[in-house]
């Protein structure tokens, strides 16, 4: 996507792949700033302190991380070094475990040689599925909009949470790609963006992408999303993931389960955006087997943002002494979730739906 009329990814590669550049999103939407990785540890930093986030950039960042872990050390105790590093960064999106074990098949039969051109390939092709991915999604999202555009006048109104947008992926985003692509067929559009704390991704990146493409859009506390959909403001809701179980369980940003519920409720239709590397077929029961990643209570003792002096500032907005718990992640049964959105095409949130789209991942868990 452009930022000032410039296109940009949000993670390229210079100097024949020594040299990894992402933009640093703890600075945004204040400030655009590029960041190099040129080491393995520099590349874990970056997922671990989100710099880079979302369930697709994780793993195209642990991608690259890989590479750079091969440009120091090929060997065969750099290669499990670099993938016990990289995969212990964030533990709930699959995407990161899904990019490290794939680099690992492809380099650990490869003389050490031969790992540094291997890897390098291997994540600049991972990107570009990415990119390739979320297009698709939006092709097949886009109809879903257009549905709706037809039985109503005046603009969808669609309600995202988090970022899951092209800041969290390599390029389109995935909920955001049909969004994008719908804007780009004429269909007026209208989006809510839950600002999504604690650490407000929608506030910082959403409304930032949506600002930056020129698509209409209202910031709204999280609490909003329900009296809005009960008064029939919201027509769709479309939201990522960061895992997907075999059996269609969304496990997403904090706070998404309430979003369905409310969805529910008002007979709102509620799907998820679904890259195929963020289904894991492994597991088949989300809230038993997904792991949510506790992070540190100061993400909720704290918010981020630009003072009256235009200096970054960090406001704590609770006493001192209040324990704060902040599990980062939760789990929206099927039941509630009304369809997928693949690359392949819309499914239901079942078994059954993605497996006659996937049968060739399906089988393989
Ligand atoms: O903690 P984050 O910012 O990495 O969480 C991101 C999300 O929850 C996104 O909705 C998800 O990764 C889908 S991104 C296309």
């Amino acid at each position: 996507m452009k930022v000032n009329g410039t296109p940009f990814r949000t993670i390229w590669a210079e100097d024949g792949g020594r040299r990894v550049r992402i933009i640093d999103q703890t600075r945004l939407p204040h400030d655009f700033v590029l960041v190099d990785l040129t080491t393995l540890d520099q590349a874990a930093v970056a997922i671990r302190d989100m710099w880079v986030r979302g369930a697709p950039l994780i793993g195209a960042t642990a991608a690259w991380g890989m590479a750079l872990a091969m440009a120091a050390d090929p060997s065969d105790a750099g290669l499990a070094r670099a993938f016990d590093r990289l995969v212990a960064t964030r533990p709930t999106a699959v995407n990161l475990r899904w990019a490290l074990e794939d680099m690992r098949a492809r380099l650990a039969p490869l003389a050490p040689s031969g790992r540094f051109d291997a890897a390098c390939a291997r994540a600049a092709a991972i990107c570009e599925e990415d990119v390739e991915i979320n297009r698709r999604i939006g092709e097949h999202g886009v109809a879903l909009i257009e549905a709706v555009a037809a039985r109503k006048s005046g603009p969808v109104n669609i309600l995202t949470h988090c970022n899951a947008g092209w800041l969290a992926t390599v390029d389109w985003g995935t909920a955001t790609s049909p969004i994008y692509q719908a804007a780009a067929r004429g269909i007026a559009l209208h989006v809510w963006v839950d600002e999504t704390r604690p650490r407000n991704q929608g506030a910082h990146l959403t409304a930032w992408e949506l600002a930056g493409a020129g698509i209409p859009h209202h910031l709204i506390v999280d609490n909003a999303g329900g009296h809005l959909m009960q008064r029939g403001e919201v027509d769709l809701v479309i939201v990522g993931t960061d895992r997907t179980t075999a059996t269609g369980d969304v496990c997403n940003k904090i706070g998404t389960y309430l979003k369905a519920l409310a969805a529910r409720d008002c007979g709102v239709p509620f799907h998820v955006a679904l890259p195929s590397p963020t289904i894991d077929w492994r597991i088949r029961d989300g809230l038993a087997e997904i792991p949510i990643e506790a992070r540190s209570g100061d993400e909720v003792a704290f918010v981020h943002g630009r003072g009256a002096d235009g200096a970054a500032a960090r406001v704590r907005i609770s006493p001192e002494a209040t324990p704060c718990a902040n599990p980062a992640f939760d789990v929206t049964p099927a039941r509630l979730v009304t369809g997928l959105i693949t690359e392949r095409g819309l499914c239901p949130a079942t078994a059954e739906g993605l497996a006659a789209l996937f049968p060739d991942l399906a089988g393989g868990a």
